[in-house]
């Protein structure tokens, strides 16, 4: 059955509003999960207008529909929580492989290209062949499989711009005859040149910017897929595929600014290769540390209390913990938050994806901006594995890496306990003088021990 051009074109119409919705949707976490579902039948749609829009080999897309299903409902339940990134970083290089795939098979089908689809060809054979290789090192970083810090070596920036302009010369090339005598050779090395370029353009990155990186990386995997429908003349590919590329570059921006740091900075600067410092000014003072007991006695008598996660509580796994501490916390008739900085964790969403999966209340989830100007009432500040996020040097030392990054103001608080293990640094590297700060008190230990402990005495009260 062949479904008539106007059908597919109403069709592929429904499925982009979908998307849109459900980009719409998945910016509020009590509507993200619906807006996921709207997506979700968005592609749905998609797929079956495309799979009766004619012209197809059947057996090949149930041998590809078996394989893929099962990888990927296998890896879906295998995968950690705190394994996400690298899920995705793994996401998006197929998705650029599979663009330039498309770009390579038409290429060989029809070796006399038009001008408009060879360019469309080129794009998807460089942007999805950075995506891929790029990804697969930002995958290998996070997933620790290579060191994650970053690679610089003298005049790495040169290479790279002399590889980006060896690219731009064999492309115009190709692009102008790529039937040509030597039109399949240049190919071949604009595909290496592009895989080539992925890898150099992601080793010199810390794993800490991983995140930013796989934001970036799936922009370009979205970039990839529109040049794709370019090349197979598929409006709904196009449109998805910008839909990508836009929202990853808008969230590579958020997480650039929520780290005060531009994307050259993160792309460039080797951030994570300098040995860890305290940001020019030695710590000062003593930290005090709190046993659960004499943080019990604190937290019962608080008539509202802030909490703060941070990457330590997705280390810890101590989501359901927190959970329970927030309700037993209520009952004692204190008024409890959840304050999620930005980029708190190691992922954008990390911290409200953990919660939510706890089932904390969507009501009881606070925003940076909205609690800082009123966190001076709040009578206790519970931080949970979270470090730079909370760190004052952001606001008050000029010289500090993270000088100038928006920061939950914790130490404004009546009195701030901090459950982490240790005095250790956080991502960024660099020591925090909320540790020794006179309102605050260091609850020493895993999270989810220092938690269960809490609520040990809660309970025993
Ligand atoms: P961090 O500053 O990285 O600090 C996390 C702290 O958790 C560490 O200091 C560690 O201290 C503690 N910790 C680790 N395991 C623990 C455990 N089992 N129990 C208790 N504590 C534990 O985290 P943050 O405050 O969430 O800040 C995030 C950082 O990552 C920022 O610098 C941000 O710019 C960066 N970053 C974020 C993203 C996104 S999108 N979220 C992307 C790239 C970079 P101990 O070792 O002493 O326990």
């Amino acid at each position: 059955m062949t479904l008539p051009g106007l059908l597919i074109d109403v069709g592929y119409i429904a499925a982009s509003i979908l998307f849109i919705l459900g980009i719409k949707m998945l910016s509020k976490p009590d509507t993200a999960r619906r807006g996921n579902l709207v997506s979700a039948a968005g592609m749905l749609i998609a797929v079956v207008i495309t799979l009766f829009s004619g012209g197809l080999s059947f057996h090949w897309i149930i041998a590809g529909l078996i394989i893929g299903s099962l990888i990927g409902a296998v890896s879906a339940r295998l995968v950690k929580m705190t394994a996400m990134p690298e899920m995705v970083a793994l996401f998006n290089g197929f998705g650029g492989i599979a663009s330039l795939l498309v770009g390579w098979a038409e290429y060989h089908a029809r070796p006399d290209l038009p001008t408009f689809t060879a360019v469309a060809v080129f794009l998807a054979v460089l942007i999805g062949g950075v995506a891929f290789s790029g990804s697969m090192i930002a995958f290998a970083k996070l997933a620790e499989k290579i060191s994650g810090k970053p690679v610089l070596y003298r005049g790495q920036q040169i290479v790279n711009a002399l590889i980006v302009l060896g690219l731009i010369a064999a492309g115009a090339i190709w692009m102008n005859d790529p039937a040509g005598e030597y039109g399949n050779l240049i190919f071949i090395g604009i595909v290496l040149l592009s895989l080539i370029l992925g890898v150099l353009g992601v080793i010199p990155i810390g794993g800490g910017d991983m995140p930013v990186v796989i934001s970036l990386l799936n922009s370009y995997s979205g970039l990839a897929a529109c040049a794709a429908g370019f090349i197979i003349l598929n409006n709904v590919l196009i449109v998805s595929g910008a839909l990508v590329g836009a929202s990853g570059f808008i969230l590579t921006n958020i997480m650039c600014k929520a780290m005060n740091r531009s994307l050259a900075n993160v792309l460039f600067s080797g951030f994570g290769s300098a040995a860890p410092s305290g940001g020019g000014r030695a710590v000062q003072g003593e930290a005090r540390p709190v046993s659960a007991e004499d943080a019990y006695y604190i937290l019962e008598a608080a008539g509202s209390v802030a909490i703060v996660p941070g990457y330590g509580m997705a280390v810890a796994q101590a989501q359901h913990a927190v959970r329970e501490l927030g309700e037993i916390l209520e009952k004692n008739g204190a008024e409890v938050r959840y304050v999620i900085h930005p980029v708190a964790g190691r992922m954008p969403g990390h911290m409200n994806v953990l919660l939510a999966e706890a089932n904390v209340p969507y009501d009881q989830l606070a925003e940076m901006d909205d609690v800082n100007p009123i966190i001076n009432t709040v009578d206790v500040c519970l931080v949970i594995g979270a470090n730079d996020v909370v760190n004052p040097d952001a606001r008050e030392n000029p010289d500090s890496p993270i000088y100038g990054m928006p920061i939950i103001n914790v130490d404004f608080s009546k009195t701030t306990i901090v459950m982490k293990r240790s005095l250790n640094v956080g991502f960024a590297g660099i020591e925090n003088p909320l540790f020794f700060k006179e309102n605050t008190r260091m609850l020493f230990g895993d999270a989810k021990a220092s938690l269960s402990a809490l609520i040990a005495e809660f309970k025993e009260s």
